[in-house]
């Protein structure tokens, strides 16, 4: 998949104008508070996602304006095609290939694009809630049915923890609790198994790019932990009998707590660089490059799975970065269309082909 051409008009601080991208590497370039970062999450929304800034849609337009536009032209599925979203204040409009669609997620699957921004950091320094999120997302958007059993999932997980709370003044609905165990046990069962063949698959790919980034100095291994034991992990009956298990075991504990305690939703990521758990002894260069290798590897699974090569989006990634890592980003490992944003002219100087935009004041001109 290659973006040909993307338009805006009345976006966020960026002067109305248009860029014609190079198919391979992308440089964004300019000080502070130019419009770089608003320039990717442009192309980002048009992959039919929410801001990875978390903004709202009538942030997005430039202030004074009725409206915002983004249009692009991108060739993917042996053919030129377009999309295009008008952000009104308080609605959206959303076309592709000139014909109107009834809502955003339309474009989900059109366009596939995988974004890092100094946010993503959060995947190694914050707790298990974000990792989870992540791996769910990245599931998500290769294996629809993965979010249809998470939903069930935190359904039945809602519903049981109504009823541990309930239990205490209605002893009568004990009994009623065998069922909802039961459906945990299935649904989580289901949901764990997806997530470690995912993982083990993202693990295998992330390892390759991390010993490329780093020189071959680090080796990246990402497992999924959970309470059931690896060698329980190669089936779900066998997760699912576990689980049923260990829900048994700690229906007291979670009758006093009013909540489930195991299963999927406690689950986490481990992140390991030679061995050592990346979020506590990482350093902040290695916490970046593991993250960034994570991150190409959730592109190429997007690839196998859809036979399109995701645009990749990295915002601000070279600072903190030695210059041989640098250099490894911007000429080694990119055989997809991928846009780089930065600050300093000395990474500029490392690109060896592709195309430099330069962004100034919300003007951006082919540099
Ligand atoms: N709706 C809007 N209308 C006008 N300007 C806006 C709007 N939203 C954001 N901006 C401005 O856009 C400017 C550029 O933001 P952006 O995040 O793209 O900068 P950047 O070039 O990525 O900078 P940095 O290098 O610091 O990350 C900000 O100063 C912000 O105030
Ligand atoms: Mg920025």
């Amino acid at each position: 998949m290659i973006i040909t051409k993307l338009q805006f008009e009345g976006f966020r601080n960026l002067d109305d104008g248009e860029i014609l991208p190079d198919s391979g590497v992308n440089v964004v370039f300019g000080t502070n508070a130019q419009g770089k970062t608003n320039l990717l999450e442009g192309i980002w929304l048009l992959s039919g996602n929410k801001s990875f800034r978390g903004s709202r849609d009538s942030e997005l337009i430039k202030f004074g304006k009725d409206y915002a536009r983004l249009k692009i032209d991108f060739f993917a599925e042996d053919r030129v095609q377009n999309a295009e979203i008008l952000f009104l204040k308080g609605k959206k409009e959303v076309k592709i290939n000139g014909v109107k669609k009834n809502s955003v997620s339309a474009l989900i699957g059109k366009l596939c694009v995988v974004v890092f921004s100094p946010e993503h950091l959060s995947l190694v320094k914050s707790g298990p809630a974000e990792r989870r999120k992540f791996i769910d997302n990245a599931i998500c958007q290769i294996k629809p049915s993965y979010g249809e059993a998470l939903s069930n999932y935190n359904k039945i997980l809602a519903q049981r923890n109504a009823l541990l709370k309930d239990i205490p003044m209605h002893s009568e609905l004990l009994d009623t609790l065998d069922i909802w165990d039961y459906r945990l046990a299935v649904l989580g069962a289901s949901v764990t198994r997806m997530r470690i063949n995912y993982v083990e698959r993202l693990s295998e790919s992330a390892k390759i790019y991390h010993m490329g980034i780093s020189e071959s100095m680090e080796d990246l291994d990402i497992n999924y932990s959970c309470i059931t034991p690896k060698d329980y992990c190669s089936s779900g009956m066998q997760i699912r009998d576990y689980l049923s298990e260990k829900i048994r075991e700690n229906r007291t504990e979670d009758l006093k707590d009013g909540y489930t305690s195991i299963g999927p939703h406690r689950d986490d990521l481990e992140i390991l660089i030679n061995g050592e758990n990346a979020r506590t002894f990482g350093s902040q260069g290695q916490q970046r490059s593991c993250v960034l290798s994570i991150k190409i590897a959730e592109a190429e699974l997007i690839k196998i799975a859809t036979s399109q090569e995701p645009v990749v989006l990295l915002d601000d990634v070279l600072s903190e970065l030695d210059s041989k890592r640098q250099e490894f980003l911007l000429n080694k490992i990119f055989d997809r269309q991928v846009f780089i944003s930065c600050c300093e002219a000395a990474s500029v100087e490392r690109l060896k082909g592709g195309r430099l935009f330069e962004v100034k004041k919300g003007v951006v001109k082919n540099y």
